[in-house]
C-alpha cells in the first residue's frame, strides 16, 4: 500500500473536488463533503467517463457523471442509477501532517 499526498487539507475546502493522478492511468478523485473526505476512482464504470467533474450533491454524497448521467455515492463508489452498474473503486482518505493523503492498495 502507498500512501499519496494530494494536497494540503486548506486547498479543499468543504464543496470542492480535487482530481489528481494517483499513479499513470489511475485519476482519482477526493471530495470533501461537508469536512468528511471520500476518494473515489475518476472513471466512470460505464463507459471511462471522467466521474469526478460531474455535479455533485455535498447532503447526499451523490456525483453524476457528466457523459451520460449515472449516479453514484461517493461514499461507497455504489453505482445508483443506470447506465451504470458497477461500483467505482474507493479509497481511505487521511489528514497527515495537514495534508490530504490517500491510500493506494
Ligand atoms: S460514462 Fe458515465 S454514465 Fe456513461
Amino acid at each position: 500500500m502507498a500512501d499519496v499526498r494530494v494536497c494540503p487539507l486548506s486547498e479543499l475546502p468543504p464543496g470542492t473536488v480535487r482530481v489528481f493522478e494517483a499513479a499513470p492511468y489511475l485519476p482519482i478523485g477526493v471530495f470533501n463533503a461537508g469536512g468528511e473526505l471520500f476518494a473515489i476512482e475518476d472513471r466512470c464504470s460505464h463507459d471511462d467517463g471522467p466521474l469526478c467533474e460531474g455535479d455533485w450533491d455535498t447532503d447526499d454524497c451523490v456525483v453524476v457523471c457528466p457523459r451520460h448521467g449515472a449516479n453514484f455515492d461517493i461514499r461507497t463508489g455504489r453505482a445508483l442509477t443506470l447506465p451504470a452498474y458497477i461500483p467505482v473503486d474507493t479509497y481511505p482518505v487521511k489528514i497527515v501532517a495537514g495534508d490530504v493523503v490517500v491510500e493506494i492498495p
